[in-house]
């Protein structure tokens, strides 16, 4: 499904990602771990195509195709999907109209009683919603969308107990753990600090961000533990040293 191979990305001429390499297949969903500032929004953001990351060396590739210089949209058309670690508000467009834009043959109402957020159709994407709020509405658009590689940039701060059930179930359903693995062709990414999330969906595999590279991979639970025991670069150490 996502191939990354030896990405390099710069911001304003700062170079934040170092030789990234990453491969999600079919079926698979993925964690990403790391200290804050590391380069992981940074990472979504470039596989998304927003402009503003500038892909200084290697290679996006997705359902076989090179996309690392695709425009966005593009990207999204594919089957690309985002949901945002702090999505802007968007002055005079109701969510359940932008649920029509992503998809116009997606049952609105449904969607919305799903994330139990049946009251915010008429408000402005964004606009005014709480922290918590916010991280529903990013699961409402891409229940519309329907991807085939669902990113989640933090899909969980900020959510109280009972809707990170809510947003854990719809991650399983984007990512179709409710049918059997050999029978999956969507995949997803999800970037999390606390794993309580991990708890409500399933993982397969566990990446470890630090200084812009991915240092360690393996087992989400087995990486999780680590990291709480003895701090990201122990966990590293620990399980995958140099
Ligand atoms: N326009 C910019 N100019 C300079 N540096 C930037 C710019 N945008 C982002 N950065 C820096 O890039 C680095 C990586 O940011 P990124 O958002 O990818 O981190 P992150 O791993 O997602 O962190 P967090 O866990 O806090 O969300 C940070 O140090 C950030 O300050
Ligand atoms: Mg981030």
């Amino acid at each position: 499904m996502l191939e990354i191979e030896d990405l390099s990305v710069s911001i304003g001429g700062k170079q934040i990602l170092k030789d990234v390499n990453l491969r999600i297949g079919p079926g698979e969903t993925h964690a990403l771990f790391g200290p804050n500032g590391t380069g992981k929004t940074t990472l979504l953001n470039a596989i998304a195509g927003i402009p503003r990351y500038a892909v200084d060396s290697g290679k996006i590739i997705f359902k076989g195709m090179d996309i690392t210089q695709m425009p966005m949209d593009e990207r999204a058309k594919l089957g690309i999907g985002m949901a945002f670690q702090r999505p802007p508000a968007i002055r005079g467009l109701r969510l359940k109209d932008l649920i029509k834009i992503i998809n116009p043959q997606a049952d609105a109402a449904a969607i919305l009683k799903k994330m139990d957020f049946d009251a915010f159709g008429e408000r402005e994407v964004n606009r005014g919603f709480s922290g918590g709020e916010v991280k529903r509405s990013e699961m409402v658009q891409l229940l519309a969308q329907q991807p085939d590689l669902v990113m989640l940039d933090e899909p969980d701060s900020g959510v109280d107990l009972e809707n990170i059930k809510l947003i854990g179930g719809a991650i399983n359903q984007l990512t179709q753990k409710d049918i059997r693995p050999s029978s999956r062709t969507k995949s997803g990414i999800i970037i999390t600090h606390f794993g309580h999330i991990l708890e409500y969906m399933k993982t397969d595999r566990a990446h470890v961000m630090v200084g812009g590279s991915i240092v360690c991979s393996g087992n989400p639970s087995e990486i999780l533990e680590q990291i709480k025991k003895s701090g990201y670069e122990g966990c590293v150490a620990c399980l995958c040293p140099a």
